[in-house]
């Protein structure tokens, strides 16, 4: 079936579940769901039940697809998202980004559980992205990097309203630039040298495929990590998968208040410029 078709067949099927037009994106990455009580959820919907739509099957993500509302605002959330390593393609993972753009998207926000490699940073610390490395390479990501050569991708005025509000609350978010690695597994000290020798600030296992796929359907786009772990270069460092969970949980009322402000900034037309 072509590719349109199965978008219709989706969105058709999220409309009779009560979907309609949203102008924010959310993607609640690892230990981030909590988030989703902040919007008013109109309408849940797992995905194993929405045709055509890829399943997490990861720890720490539930695998909603939310229709709520904030402050006279329509989001989309996706309440725990898909990775390359659960075995999907690039395509698969830029899906759901196709289906909230159908319904009207305009402003992406990506979250995410990530590595702090820079040394001032601190477990607990957000980091709204600047910048991305992707070392894995353009060929693996196929037609989605096509066309965003050189694309900042970031939207410089939601990252500097991140900051602004974080200011405000006395705790300032940090920026930096974001490495993607594939997964599943933690890197070896040797890839978090090499990624430190690149400037690279954190490290994630995602989110670089939905931004490219977001700004490939022209949205705006932010990302906030959450450093939930950081590679200090000790010897016996090692990384637990439910420390992440927790450390991301328990900043998900911070993250929360982040993301609100943010919308309705932006709603209201009063983002920074
Ligand atoms: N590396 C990659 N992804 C991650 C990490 C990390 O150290 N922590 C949380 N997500």
């Amino acid at each position: 079936m072509p590719r349109h078709e199965l978008l219709s067949e989706t969105t058709d099927f999220l409309i009779t579940r009560g979907f309609s037009t949203a102008r924010f994106g959310l993607i609640l990455g690892t230990g981030f769901g909590a988030c989703a009580q902040a919007v008013e959820q109109k309408s849940v919907v797992p995905y194993r039940f929405i045709p055509h739509f890829p399943s997490s099957t990861v720890k720490g993500h539930e695998g909603n697809l939310i229709y709520g509302g904030r402050d006279e605002a329509s989001v989309i959330v996706m309440q725990g998202r898909v990775h390359l390593y659960e075995g999907y393609d690039i395509r698969q993972i830029a899906y759901p980004l196709e289906v909230m753009r159908r319904f009207g998207v305009e402003v992406l926000i990506v979250t995410n559980a990530a590595g702090g490699l820079n040394p001032r940073f601190e477990t607990g610390d957000l980091m709204a992205t600047r910048h991305h490395i992707h070392p894995i390479g353009l060929k693996l990501m196929g037609d989605l990097a096509a066309g965003t050569d050189g694309d900042p991708c970031y939207d410089d005025a939601l990252r500097e309203s991140f900051l602004q509000i974080s200011i405000q609350e006395n705790k300032p978010v940090q920026q930096g630039i974001l490495a993607w690695m594939p997964g599943p597994s933690f890197e070896t000290r040797a890839e978090i040298s090499l990624l430190k020798s690149l400037g690279a600030d954190a490290v994630t296992m995602s989110t670089v495929p939905e931004v490219l796929a977001g700004r490939r359907l022209g949205m705006r786009t932010a990302a906030l990590s959450c450093i939930s772990n950081v590679w200090t270069g000790r010897k016996e460092e090692t990384v637990d998968t439910e420390d992440v969970v927790s450390t991301v949980e328990s900043s998900a009322g911070r993250c929360s208040d982040l993301l609100v402000r943010l919308i309705r900034l932006v709603h209201q037309g009063n983002a920074c410029t």
